[in-house]
């Protein structure tokens, strides 16, 4: 925001602040400075006032094993008894906590006394079955009310939830259950997207016989699309047979504050995926606060965020902070361009949509969509319930981000650009609606209490008006508790010796506008890639590559993209000849199917480039700087007289064929 003078402002509309529950910046500070000067005093407070304690808690923040910190350790809950019972026990027990809609158009409404019976039966069924507190179970089910009931059985009855998104290959759903020991599984035959039924449950049996997962004992089959599937005589059981007769109370198990409520695997800069364990209590905290201070979620919203639950924002902002606050929500199966790119508008006016929450990947695609046909534009649409818009994921650009405001929000509702992460397990630095005044393109600022901060290299914090890495400086509630089975790796990556162990390191690097101090995240600080909002590795994706048989070495780099944010640019170096032309096709698309297989297909690189070497310094490292340029097919200005052969800047310019 370097001409902040030509910068748009919009604060929050009056009607909406008169309404929001932090109203004003005076209340924002205040909390702020509550938490400033007794941390976990504030923390205590609302962790009593928004969490139903079984056993309340007398500790408040535990850091005698500082990274490995405890919140609320001794305190129980049940995280599932806080999203069912308890509104049931308020009076709500009739009110519509889920409203589905499937692909296809059905639609199904689940109320929260429906939802104990669903949640209960299949609680009772884990534990028949012999799954008990602690135990991994893996969940690898399409965007249904089903994936819903099973994270929330397992949190009924202490079990550890792994879900694992629908899109990702046998080899990653292998590799997950594998790392986590997991003793069932619950899948489906297939899932519906886009009017086609595609296979979940052959793509399950081919992790299972993979080897590596004879932890499993039982996988559970839903039955979605009617595909006939192989099941394994003793192993497979069908949902259907798996609840029948079980009772429709399950009594919730009470668990440690502590206690891993799931495992969500996410990639990191080097190595496998990671997966990142979140507690109950400190997690429930965060996923309760941000829903009523963000969202300003009440009684009569109509919540949906687009989410899917493979995704933190699906456990979050679906599965458990919607309804911890006795919210009704939206739970939508399909895509957003089915059966035509509407779909978003017209089911937020079918279902009177008060609060939308989306990625901007999505409202990319819209917008192009909407721009050729009138009759999927936003103003085709009735969207007057709307009154607050948000975003997450990525960085939203201000085009964007106008047009949302604009043509989706009518002009009168706030938007909250959410920044957070999979580790942070809620948002971290956002706008609040009654409260900030919108930059777009900008977080703005943190959430009360969350310490971010920006430094240099050495931990040093930095001056407004400056660049850096973000950091937040104290543990928060929420925060990633481990790296299941490596706790050195938690360490190394998120509080390095480099800041001394002290800050927690998000990842990103970020500025602060020099007047306001407002955040704008500008990107990845390591090699992961944000490709549609989602997470990859660029070593995940060059180690899928160079397990081809065709391919000597690869190297993978982001580009910028105008609908995707970033996409995946690898330039491979092939053991034979440098292909060109047709054959050079052939072998792109070949790549591409090969990644998509061993990871998934949101791996698949957008664009390969084949070179008989890659750029490398005298020591052998590969120059990836220069080929981030070449990759933006930008002229190449680093100094490239190290080059061994600069020719193989010209074949690495271009896509072959
Ligand atoms: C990374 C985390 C947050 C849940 C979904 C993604 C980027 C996330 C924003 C935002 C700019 C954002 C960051 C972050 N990111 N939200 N509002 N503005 N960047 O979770 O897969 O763990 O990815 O997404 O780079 O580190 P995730």
């Amino acid at each position: 925001m370097s001409e902040s003078q030509s910068v748009q402002v919009f604060p929050p509309p009056a009607d909406f602040a008169a309404q929001a529950t932090i109203s004003g910046m005076d209340a924002y500070r205040a909390l702020c400075a509550e938490a400033e000067q007794d941390y976990e005093g504030y923390w205590a407070r609302l962790a009593r006032e928004h969490v139903t304690w079984k056993q309340p808690f007398t500790q408040t923040l535990d850091e005698s094993n500082a990274p490995f910190f405890k919140w609320f350790a001794d305190g129980k809950l049940n995280v599932s008894h806080n999203c069912i019972d308890r509104n049931i026990e308020a009076g709500l027990g009739d009110k519509t906590a889920i409203i589905f809609e499937a692909d296809g158009g059905e639609v199904t409404h689940v109320s929260y006394k429906e939802l104990l019976v669903r949640v209960s039966r299949f609680a009772n069924a884990l534990k028949a079955q012999g799954v008990k507190k602690g135990d991994r179970v893996v969940i690898y089910l399409p965007m249904s009310i089903e994936g819903i009931v099973a994270m929330q059985a397992c949190a009924r009855i202490g079990a550890t939830h792994s879900v694992v998104f629908g899109g990702f290959s046998a080899q990653s759903l292998r590799d997950r259950i594998n790392d986590a020991g997991a003793v069932l599984l619950i899948t489906s035959d297939g899932q519906c997207r886009g009017g086609k039924a595609l296979p979940l449950k052959p793509i399950a049996d081919e992790a299972l016989a993979m080897g590596g997962c004879e932890s499993i004992k039982k996988v559970v089959v839903w039955q979605r699309t009617g595909a006939a599937c192989a099941m394994t005589e003793g192993r497979d059981i069908f949902w259907q047979d798996f609840v029948a007769g079980q009772a429709d109370y399950c009594e919730p198990e009470w668990v440690e504050a502590e206690h891993p409520l799931f495992l969500l695997y996410t990639s990191g800069s080097t190595g496998k995926p990671k997966g990142v364990q979140h507690s109950s209590g400190g997690y429930l905290l965060h996923a309760i606060l941000t829903m009523k201070w963000t969202f300003d979620l009440k009684a009569n919203d109509v919540f949906w965020c687009t989410a899917d639950i493979g995704w933190v924002t699906g456990h979050t902002y679906i599965t458990y902070g919607p309804l911890a606050c006795g919210g009704t929500e939206i739970v939508f199966e399909g895509v957003p361009t089915y059966p035509d790119a509407g779909r978003f508008w017209k089911m937020i006016q079918d279902h009177k949509v008060s609060i939308f929450y989306t990625a901007p990947t999505a409202i990319r695609s819209l917008i192009k969509a909407a721009d050729t046909n009138a009759a999927v534009h936003p103003k085709s649409f009735d969207l007057s319930s709307l009154r607050l818009l948000g975003s997450v994921g990525e960085p939203i650009n201000p085009a964007a981000w106008s047009w949302y405001h604009d043509n989706v929000g009518g002009g009168r509702c706030p938007i909250v650009d959410t920044f957070w992460q999979t580790e942070t397990g809620g948002h971290m630095i956002t706008p609040l609606p009654g409260v900030t005044p919108l930059v777009p393109g900008s977080c703005t600022l943190p959430f009360p209490g969350i310490q971010a901060a920006i430094v240099d290299e050495t931990g040093t914090e930095l001056d407004w008006g400056k660049g850096g890495i973000l950091v937040v400086k104290r543990p928060w509630p929420s925060m990633i508790r481990t790296i299941w089975n490596d706790p050195d790796r938690f360490q190394t990556s998120y509080y390095p010796a480099d800041f001394n162990g002290k800050l927690y390191l998000a990842g990103d690097g970020a500025t602060r506008d020099a007047e306001t101090g407002y955040f704008t995240i500008t990107g990845r600080i390591d090699d992961v890639l944000n490709v549609s909002g989602h997470r990859m590795g660029t070593m995940e994706i060059e180690s899928a590559l160079v397990s081809h048989p065709l391919v000597a070495e690869a190297a993978v780099v982001g580009r910028p993209d105008d609908l995707t944010g970033e996409a995946i640019c690898a330039f491979v170096v092939l053991k034979g000849e440098r292909p060109e032309g047709d054959a050079a096709k052939k072998v792109i698309k070949e790549l591409q199917d090969h990644v998509g297989k061993l990871i998934g297909p949101i791996a698949k690189p957008k664009d390969i480039r084949f070179g008989e070497n890659l750029p490398k310094t005298r020591s052998g490292k590969i120059m990836r700087r220069l080929l981030r340029s070449l990759a933006k097919g930008e002229e190449v200005t680093q100094d490239t007289s190290t080059l061994e052969n600069p020719a193989i800047l010209a074949q690495l310019s271009h896509t072959a064929g």
